[in-house]
């Protein structure tokens, strides 16, 4: 029988995704979510015999132990995420991002866990310019939520030193369709207004950011739950591909290419001072790990499912972290 990994925040964004991934390769998926915008994303495969869910809270230690026990791998992408709702909730964040990370790993050590798995993000390089930047680049975050993450992802090294073997994957951006669909995603959302509004502001517009399709980001995932430990025990993978970084004002032309009739209009004033230019050599040259999907095959996607009705009101605050839940 294949392993049984427990999948944090698996009625997320990305979890929803990869939680269908994993059940089609044969695999046994615990969730461990408190579901905070709501159970639908996984109400279809809720009763999968390899599917177990428990609707807990990662910052409650009784509902962690729950999750760990009997499992051999974890996934961790539970958390407050983003920019936004992170500020909006500063002390759940701390708690959530960084307190209960800390808490579920101490408890992997301690439960035989083979691998563990974290889900932490390019912010983590905040501001950082038009250089190409690695992993072994200085990190400068400039957020509350990239900092939750980076303080994470040093105090996991520090103590995941030895068992379970850590992998720590810093995702690009997302976009994509989910079936916990988010339109704060700057694809997503620009891509829906440029339906609904027929015009976009892009701010700035020369800030750098690297983009990578939820499916995609789903298959990394899998693919470090399936590498020989030795490539990737106490690594920090960037997730992505280094073709899909792209300067804001190349995101409005390809949005345009697609959706003609919207109106790009570039704005001088910067509303997120993020810029961070990413290279993804290291996920390709030690895992093979290549993306499938493009942000033009992204925005395709969003626009054939809200103009086809598969998703009905994307204005709905539930797809919002900043205002759902
Ligand atoms: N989407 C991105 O662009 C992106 C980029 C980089 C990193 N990440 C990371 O990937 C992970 C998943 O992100 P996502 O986009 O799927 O976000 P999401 O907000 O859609 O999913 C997070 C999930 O965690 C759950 N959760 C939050 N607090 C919880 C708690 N206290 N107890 C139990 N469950 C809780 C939520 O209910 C939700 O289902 C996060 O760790 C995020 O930081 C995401």
């Amino acid at each position: 029988m294949k392993e049984k990994i427990l999948v944090t925040g698996g009625g997320g964004y990305i979890g929803s995704v990869l939680i269908r991934m994993l059940l089609e390769n044969g695999y046994r998926v615990r969730v461990l979510d408190k579901f905070t915008f709501g159970i639908e994303p996984i109400a279809e495969i809720i009763n999968h015999p390899n599917m177990e869910v428990i609707i807990g809270d990662i910052r409650k230690m009784d509902d962690l132990k729950k999750g760990v026990k009997g499992v051999d791998y974890i996934v961790h992408l539970a958390a407050i995420v983003g920019d936004p709702a992170c500020s909006v909730q500063g002390d759940a964040a701390v708690e959530t991002n960084f307190l209960s990370t800390i808490r579920l790993a101490r408890l992997a050590r301690d439960n035989e866990i083979k691998k563990f798995i974290f889900a932490s993000t390019c912010s983590v390089y905040g501001a950082s310019g038009d250089k190409m930047i690695d992993e072994n680049s200085p990190t400068n975050p400039i957020s509350l939520y990239a900092e939750t993450k980076i303080d994470a992802e040093k105090e996991l090294l520090a103590l995941l030193d030895k068992k379970p073997s850590l992998t720590i994957l810093r995702f690009g951006t997302a976009y994509g369709l989910s079936p916990r669909m988010r339109f704060d995603l700057v694809i997503n959302y620009l891509t829906k207004k440029a339906l609904q509004d027929k015009e976009i502001k892009i701010f700035g517009g020369e800030q750098w950011r690297p983009f990578v399709h939820v499916y995609d980001i789903s298959r990394a995932i899998k693919m470090v739950l399936e590498a020989d430990d030795n490539m990737v025990k106490g690594e920090i993978f960037n997730v992505g591909a280094t073709k899909e970084n792209y300067r804001m004002k190349e995101i409005g032309n390809i949005i345009k290419e697609i959706i003609s009739d919207t109106n790009v209009e570039i704005v001088k004033q910067i509303k997120d001072k993020r810029s961070y230019h990413v290279s993804f050599k290291k996920i390709e040259d030690t895992l093979g790990f290549k993306n499938e999907k493009t942000v033009k095959d992204g925005v395709i996607e969003i626009k054939d499912a809200i103009e086809s009705g598969i998703i009905k009101d994307p204005n709905n605050d539930k797809y919002y972290n900043h205002k759902g839940g």
